[in-house]
């Protein structure tokens, strides 16, 4: 059975609501609280591969947490930013992603077998988020660190209790448990060198590179909550939209050629982290505003995905985009080090959906409820029925 479904779709309705809170005529703004807002694409474009403004934007702390992140190479700007940037990106070699994107197709068929499972026992729906994503976004993080799923079992939940942040204390527990990991992780690379992944060449590397534990510990962390929640949201808000308008799964089902570009136009659309943030350095010149010196600055991401003098018809899902430059993934020198494998583990998860699940469709008589989580947008459940 094949459930349709009518109206705008959910997240559009978001996205038209946040909008409606922003004056769209003015492409750079301040907010009554005194921080910048970038809405325009041209715009933030400039201000992102501007390199005097800042990506320090956190104040280390007392607290673990805020130690470990203040050492993220995303909030380090110039030589401290690169050198830890530039030991992982050397990591996303064409060879790696293909041995990831066979492991990660490989992963997602096995969890859809479960979720065909609980059909052919009668269960018929199932949560896509709890069985498929969360899941294959963990596999697919352990695969990139060359960490065995089964030891690394927990860092999916580890990475999710962190964002949830529902107590002090189990926050402040997770962050120790996940230290922990990679510290016993990192001394038994280095009692037995080799391997594949990133932890062994981390291990490896870091010495030579002038990087000490405390910042590869902070940077296999960085990794994990960067590259798996993000991943995962969108899993489910590409899964949402391809869905709720079934005529844009069942093309994909017919024309597997059309998935590379939906991805983009989904990403484009419905990406999970809509802000980034800067602080200016100095007097600013964005468009035609100058932003004064020690600015704290917003770029809103999903608006500039939506700037209509770059994209004709910006807010229709559209297959045909001669070009689709979305920001998404950011732009400068924060570009997203994980895009390549974020592409590769996505479309190697929507089209091992597509060839196992043809008839899949969403099960919505419960309401969708969004996760107030900080990574970003996404959904705690996403009900499908798996034929
Ligand atoms: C749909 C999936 C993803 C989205 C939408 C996304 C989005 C982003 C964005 C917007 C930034 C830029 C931050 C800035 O400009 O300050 C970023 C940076 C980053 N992302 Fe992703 N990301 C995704 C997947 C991944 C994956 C799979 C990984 C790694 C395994 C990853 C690791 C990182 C890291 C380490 C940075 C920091 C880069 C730097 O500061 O140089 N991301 N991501």
């Amino acid at each position: 059975m094949v459930i349709d479904h009518v109206g705008q779709d959910p997240q559009d309705e978001v996205a038209a609501r946040f909008a409606g809170k922003i004056d769209r005529s003015k492409v750079v703004q301040q907010t009554a609280e005194g921080v910048w807002l970038v809405l325009g694409h041209p715009e933030a474009v400039q201000l992102l591969r501007d390199r005097t403004v800042s990506s320090m934007t956190r104040k280390p702390g007392p607290g673990i947490w805020e130690q470990v992140s203040s050492r993220f190479f995303m909030f380090k700007d110039a030589q401290q930013h690169m050198r830890l940037r530039r030991m992982v990106g050397d990591c996303f070699t064409p060879a790696r992603l293909a041995e990831l994107k066979a492991g990660i197709r490989q992963a997602t068929r096995d969890r859809l077998d479960r979720l065909d499972e609980v059909a052919s026992a009668g269960g018929r729906q199932s949560d896509i988020m709890e069985t498929v994503a969360y899941p294959v976004a963990s596999d697919a993080i352990c695969r990139l660190l060359g960490v065995s799923p089964v030891e690394g079992a927990f860092l999916g939940e580890w990475a999710v209790s962190l964002s949830r942040h529902t107590s002090d204390e189990q926050f402040n527990r997770s962050a120790d448990e996940i230290l922990a990991f990679f510290q016993e992780q990192l001394s038994a690379h280095r009692e037995a060198p080799g391997g594949s992944g990133l932890l062994p060449i981390m291990a490896e590397r870091a010495a030579a590179a002038g990087i000490d534990d405390d910042e590869l510990l902070a940077t296999c962390i960085l990794l994990l909550v960067a590259g798996f929640e993000t991943s995962a949201n969108f899993f489910g808000n590409m899964l949402l939209s391809l869905l709720w308008r079934r005529d844009r799964f069942e093309r994909l089902v017919a024309d597997e050629a059309l998935v590379a570009p939906a991805i983009e136009e989904l990403l484009r659309l419905h990406s999970p982290a809509h802000v980034v943030m800067r602080r200016t350095t100095g007097d600013t010149v964005v468009g035609d505003t100058v932003i004064p010196a020690e600015a704290q600055v917003a770029v809103l991401l999903g608006l500039c995905n939506r700037d209509p003098r770059v994209f004709d018809d910006p807010d229709a899902y559209r297959l045909d985009r001669a070009s689709n430059p979305h920001l998404s993934f950011s732009q400068g020198p924060h570009y997203c080090v994980g895009a390549s494998l974020a592409r590769v583990e996505l479309e190697a998860m929507l089209r091992a959906v597509l060839d196992r699940l043809p008839l899949l469709s969403l099960r919505t008589e419960q309401p969708l409820r969004w996760s107030g989580r900080f990574l970003g947008r996404g959904l705690d459940r996403l009900e499908v029925l798996a034929s």
